[in-house]
């Protein structure tokens, strides 16, 4: 009997093993299975990594004194050739100013603190008010009759009314509290930006 006990005992403590590891592997492939398509979820889709990606743009037909939209994430990117006289009169009308060197606003460290750019003809702003996100209109003409003697050319939020110059720096007292953000950019070539990353890291 006690023999005959003894191999019942050895048959369940085999099964029992058995059943263990069986019961183990199936886990372990059920959590792999349920793991990838979990992970996967993870990763941007490829729209998302399109949308993120650098943009070229040919900036060779914009004018001086004008101004194309380029796209970027998503967003309106303003890209404006500045006249002698735009860039003079931004040395000059400061002190009505919010952040006259961008010490607080969003612009990279290798544009000009003032100018707000790594060329002083071209700016290049994201076309959205920092205000509650409106994008602002273009308004290069000095003194419309809408925005007043004083105006020297600049953007104008119809949301609310903030006014920025043309380097995109707010004027104080205004519904926005920054500038225009500056986007990463580099040059490629003479005509050709690239928007979305800066030229140490392409
Ligand atoms: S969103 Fe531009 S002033 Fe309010």
């Amino acid at each position: 009997m006690a023999d005959e006990q003894s191999g019942v005992c050895d048959i369940d403590q085999g099964r029992r093993r058995f059943l263990v590891r069986t019961t183990a592997l199936v886990g372990a492939a059920g959590a792999v299975g349920a793991t990838v398509p979990f992970v996967a979820s993870w990763q941007p889709s490829a729209k998302a990594r399109a949308a993120a990606a650098p943009v070229k743009v040919n900036i060779a037909k914009i004018e001086p004194g004008q101004q194309m939209v380029a796209r970027w994430r998503g967003q309106p990117v303003f890209i404006c050739r500045r006249t002698p006289q735009v860039l003079d009169n931004l040395a000059h009308d400061i002190d009505h100013l919010a952040d006259p060197e961008s010490r607080d606003s969003d612009q990279p460290t290798y544009v000009d603190a003032a100018l707000r750019a790594i060329r002083p003809e071209v700016l290049v702003v994201v076309g959205i008010c920092t205000h509650l996100g409106c994008s602002p209109t273009f308004r290069p003409e000095v003194a419309p009759a809408d925005l007043g003697p004083d105006w020297q050319g600049g953007y104008f939020c119809p949301c609310h009314g903030s006014h920025y110059d043309l380097a995109g720096r707010v004027y104080k007292a205004q519904p926005a509290p920054l500038n225009l953000a500056v986007p990463p950019h580099f040059y490629e070539s003479a005509d050709v930006l690239v928007l979305g990353i800066d030229g140490e890291s392409a």
